[in-house]
């Protein structure tokens, strides 16, 4: 019998909650051993809820050595140094995606991981996503031809999140809409079509619609509420972002925005192939349009999907019991999303193409 895996989530917000706390409940290899976070209230109701400890400070699971697993999901400004303390204590890690504010961060993450021979994977989660795979294991078998252009669109209408708060400070979160939502976006892309190299990057970001904190009009905000930060909160993040990246494989272009003056929401990844093409609706099922025997077809599929934050936490309790550091969400992975997401904020800050 495997040995049942010990386990610290640091964090007890959304993501916790949503989806760590209870598909480490639902696997019967993990064990959950303390639920930590700033404040305590929020660390004693993961606690009843999911079981463990409710503890307010980290160190406290990184100095027990019954712990094999962390989850780090706190806001993104703390990933790198939690990091790197839980992979020196000898912990294994899955840190919350984005893996770090700069790719400097990230970098340093994937170094102390190799010094220390300790499993860092980040919640690139889509990479657990059966649809996603089936895209995959399609663009492999070249149901798609050459694929010359992917298009990613993460836009919705009034969806900053908890404007004034830590996502859309930049000093805590590294960046707005890009780094929060095309960060996911981007690795999917990147993973589907094998990690093409990039070459240059052009796009344009703007900070409009929330930029006066107290101007932002929206009816819902599934953050913590503006009103909690007043006047006094921060948002020097951009709310909405377009660019283009060419790549040695396929052009890819994206529009994100949290927020923007057109009320529909637009959240889908376009494939498109000489042979055929795919329209993933992000977090939900796909389309295929092809030209197969002369005539334009459209499919679409049906199979059973599982969770993807479950098949995620599965895949990692796994990997430490096997002790196998060979899965796809791997911090190796993430450092080329990061060196083209600092490319593209750089891009948009200095108005110009930059060269990779
Ligand atoms: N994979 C996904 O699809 C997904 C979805 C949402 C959020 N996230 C990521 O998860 C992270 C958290 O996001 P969230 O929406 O849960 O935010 P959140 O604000 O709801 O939760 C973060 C929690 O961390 C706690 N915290 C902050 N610093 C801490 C520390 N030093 N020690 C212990 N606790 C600390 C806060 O008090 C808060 O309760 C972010 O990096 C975000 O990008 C990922």
């Amino acid at each position: 019998m495997s040995k049942k895996i010990k386990v610290g989530v640091i964090g007890c917000g959304r993501i916790a909650n949503h989806a760590h706390l209870p598909s480490y409940k639902n696997n019967p290899d993990a064990e959950i051993v303390y639920v930590c976070d700033l404040i305590e209230e929020k660390a004693i109701k993961a606690s009843n809820e999911y079981g463990g400890k409710a503890i307010t400070d980290y160190k406290i699971i990184l100095n027990d050595p019954e712990i094999d697993a962390i989850s780090i999901c706190t806001p993104n400004y703390c990933h790198a140094s939690i990091t790197f303390e839980a992979l020196r204590a000898g912990k294994n890690v899955l840190c919350e995606k984005p893996a770090a504010r700069t790719l400097d961060e990230a970098i340093e993450m994937q170094k102390v991981k190799n010094e220390t021979g300790k499993i860092l994977n980040i919640g690139v989660v889509n990479r657990f996503n059966d649809a996603v795979n089936k895209i995959k294991e399609l663009v492999s078998q070249g149901e798609l031809g050459n694929i010359h252009h992917v298009y990613m669109s993460f836009r919705s209408h009034r969806n900053i999140p908890g404007i004034g708060g830590d996502f859309t400070n930049k000093t805590v979160a590294g960046g707005g809409v890009l780094i929060d939502w095309g960060v996911h976006y981007l690795d999917l892309v990147m993973y589907v079509c094998g990690d093409p190299k990039a070459k240059t990057v052009s796009s344009e970001m703007f900070t409009v619609l929330g930029k006066n904190i107290n101007d932002y009009v929206y009816t819902g905000m599934w953050a913590e509420d503006t009103a909690k930060f007043g006047g006094d909160g921060v948002c020097d993040v951009e709310e909405s972002i377009t660019g283009l990246i060419r790549t040695d494989g396929p052009v890819i272009s994206f529009n994100g925005a949290w927020a923007q003056n057109i009320g529909e929401e637009d959240t889908f990844i376009d494939f498109m192939g000489d042979k055929a093409g795919i329209r993933l609706k992000y977090g939900g099922n796909f389309t295929l349009y092809s030209t197969k025997n002369n005539m334009l077809t459209k499919t679409t599929f049906e199979y059973k999907t599982g969770n993807m934050f479950q098949n995620e936490i599965d895949a990692y309790i796994k990997a430490i019991q096997e002790n196998n550091d060979k899965l796809p969400s791997s911090i190796n992975v993430n450092i080329l999303t990061q060196e083209i997401m600092e490319a593209i904020y750089k891009s948009a800050t200095e108005h110009k193409e930059v060269t990779l």
